[in-house]
This record gives C-alpha cells, structure tokens and sequence, in this order.
C-alpha cells in the first residue's frame, strides 16, 4: 500500500517572502546558509526573483513577486513571508502526481519538463493544508544548479555554515477540527502512516492546549506533523498563528545539527533569537532526564532542551517568529537516539510561547 508514492527524500522548501534579497542575505548571515543560485530580472525573469541557498543537505528557496498581482505577492499580502511549497524529491512525479490525485488530492501544477543546456527537471505540485503546496521532484536527469533559468551565485561562501545538516520534520497548524481531516489525506493519497498522536492531555497548559498526529512516509525521512488547536481557557498558540497566517500553514521546520551547542552558539552570535528558557528548567535536569555528555552550564546558558526516551536523548531548541508576524519559526535538534519531538519539553515549551504571546497582547481570554 505505501509503496505507491514513494519518496526519495526532502528537495527543498520554498518560501514567499515580501523582499527575497534582504530574507537570503539574513538566512546567510543568521542561519549559515550559502546563496547559490539566483533568478531574476538579470536572468531575464521578468515576474520573480529567487534565491536558493544551501547548506549540509538542507535548501532553502526564496521568492518574491516582482509586481502587486503576481500570486507570490498576493500571498505574502494574506500569510505573510512562509513555506509555500515542501519539495519532496521522488523516482517519478507522473506517477506520483497521478497516485495522488486520484486517490483524491487535488492537483496544482499538472507533470512538466523543463529544459535547458545541463538536462531536463521534471516536477508536479498538489494542494495541501492551507494555500501550501506539495511539489513532487525529478532532478536524476538534470545536472544543472537548481532548475532551468537559475544562475550559479555562490555568496557568502567564505562561511562554513554553522552546522544545519537536514530537515528533520515540517509542522503545519490546521484549524480547530481539521487535523484528521489532514492526516488522512497524508494516509491516503500518500500513503504515509501516523507515527505519534499527541492528545490534549500530552499537551496543555493551565490556558490552552493543542493536538497533534506525526504523519511519515513509509521509510521515515519524511516527517510532517499537523497540529489543530484544542479549547482552552485563553487563545491558543496554535489559533494565534492561524489568526497572523490567515488560515492553515507551516508553523516550524526543524533542521538536524550533529552540534547543536556549537551551531545555537553560532546563531545567538549572529542574531538569531531563542525562546527563553526558564534557569529552573535546568534544576535537577540530570535527575529528570539522566546523563548527559554535555555542560548542563552550558546548555542553561544557550537554552538548550533535553528530553530523554528509550533509546537515547535529543537536545533540541526554538527560535522566535523570524519575521514579525508570530508564524514560521525553527527548531534546531541534535538527536542522539531518541527519535521523537520532544514530548517532555512540551510543557516548558508552551508555557515559554505563551509567554511570548502574552508579551504580544495575544493571550486574551478566548471566545470560543
Ligand atoms: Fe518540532
């Protein structure tokens, strides 16, 4: 039954942002990207200019509309800058453009070649949650530098990078009532199966709570959990973001490091900024989670989350909205067995954001 869909691994992820010249120079200097390759008007793209930066196996594309009714603009205009297409890289995109669709998926951008002198790319999109799409990807017959109509850049290159190497997982937020909606829609017209299923009671705090079901191809390198909002006692992080993204859409994408004190280092250096973890978060840490082979001083000190599983622990970390309406935002994870999200830190997690929330004049009491 899986086998119908198969996906080879993540290609890229592409962002619509308002000004994708300033975005890439920021996901460069903050986030240790590469820029390398380029479409615009010099490469006689007339509507768009795109960016495609790149680091460990992680890229990163960033688009702008180039005049107000190119529908890159109008999106940035309703969601603001976001992940508008998960690129997902797969052996035959007719075939997976035709499995999906017609187990139900509606279909966005039909099978299509492009060509030019280093091969031909071949592609086809379907819709998903929100205005996101799902683009299905052939580069085994193209040896160019990202797709036809793309320049070689290579800006910023004097950088190593600060440590990102995949993706790890990509999270939607749907609206109240929709998450299964969704999950079944993975199950059936991609024949992912659902990994975890977070309930309310796994994640809640005194005001609000959410749920979650983790959906995942049939050999686990792609990960998309979808999160609904559940009724609290005030507005939900989950039903803030909806509100600032006017509707459903990607609320993080967390990338893998093999370091993460180093690459969170680096980043806090550069400017990115964390969620703030509470110094209590840090007492007794040992007794909660076990050992660590790491500096408790220094993990309290970068902000740095633990969770301990079966087979092992994962350090993983959050950084603020990265633009300033409270939608998209990053996870930076080192896993050291354990396969999960984290789950122990939810609470901690969530009463940090709602923090935040509250700082932003978000957490009134809820209407609903
Ligand atoms: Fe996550």
């Amino acid at each position: 039954m899986s086998d119908f869909c198969p996906i080879k691994r993540f290609d890229h992820l592409e962002f619509y942002v308002g000004n994708a010249r300033q975005a890439a120079l920021y996901y460069s200097k903050c986030f240790g990207f590469t820029i390398a390759a380029y479409r615009g008007l010099e490469t006689n793209s007339r509507a768009t200019a795109s960016y495609v930066l790149e680091q460990g196996e992680i890229r990163f594309v960033l688009s702008t509309g180039l005049t107000p009714d190119h529908p890159i603009s109008k999106s940035v205009l309703k969601h603001g800058d976001g992940v508008a297409i998960i690129a997902l890289e797969v052996p035959d995109v007719v075939r997976a453009y035709q499995e999906t669709t017609k187990r139900g998926a509606v279909g966005a951008i039909a099978p299509t070649e492009a060509r030019d002198e280093y091969g031909v790319l071949r592609y086809s999109a379907i819709h998903a949650y929100g205005d996101t799409l799902i683009e299905f990807v052939d580069r085994s017959h193209y040896a160019g530098v990202f797709a036809p109509g793309f320049e070689p850049r290579n800006l910023h290159t004097n950088r190593k990078g600060v440590g990102l190497k995949t993706i790890d997982h990509v999270v939607a937020n749907v609206e109240l009532g929709a998450m299964d909606r969704w999950a079944r829609f993975f199950a059936e017209t991609m024949g992912f199966n659902l990994l975890i299923h977070f309930d309310d009671r796994t994640i809640s705090t005194e005001y609000s709570a959410l749920m979650s079901k983790v959906m995942q191809d049939s050999t686990g390198a792609i990960k998309l959990p979808i999160n609904e909002p559940a009724l609290g006692k005030r507005k939900s992080q989950i039903e803030e973001y909806l509100e600032y993204n006017s509707g459903a859409g990607i609320q993080h994408v967390a990338c893998t490091t093999d370091d993460i004190i180093e690459t969170v280092t680096q980043m806090r250096a550069a400017g990115v900024e964390f969620l703030p973890t509470p110094k209590t978060y840090y007492e007794n840490l040992e007794e909660r989670v076990g050992k660590i082979d790491r500096s408790i001083d220094k993990l309290a000190e970068l902000g740095i989350l633990v969770d301990r599983e079966e087979n092992g622990y994962l350090l993983q970390i959050f950084t603020q909205p990265v633009q300033d309406r409270p939608t998209l935002f990053f996870e930076v994870i080192e896993r050291q067995g354990a396969q999960g999200f984290g789950e122990g830190n939810f609470k901690a997690l969530f009463i940090a954001i709602e923090r935040e929330q509250s700082l932003r004049g978000n957490l009134a009491i809820a209407t609903v």
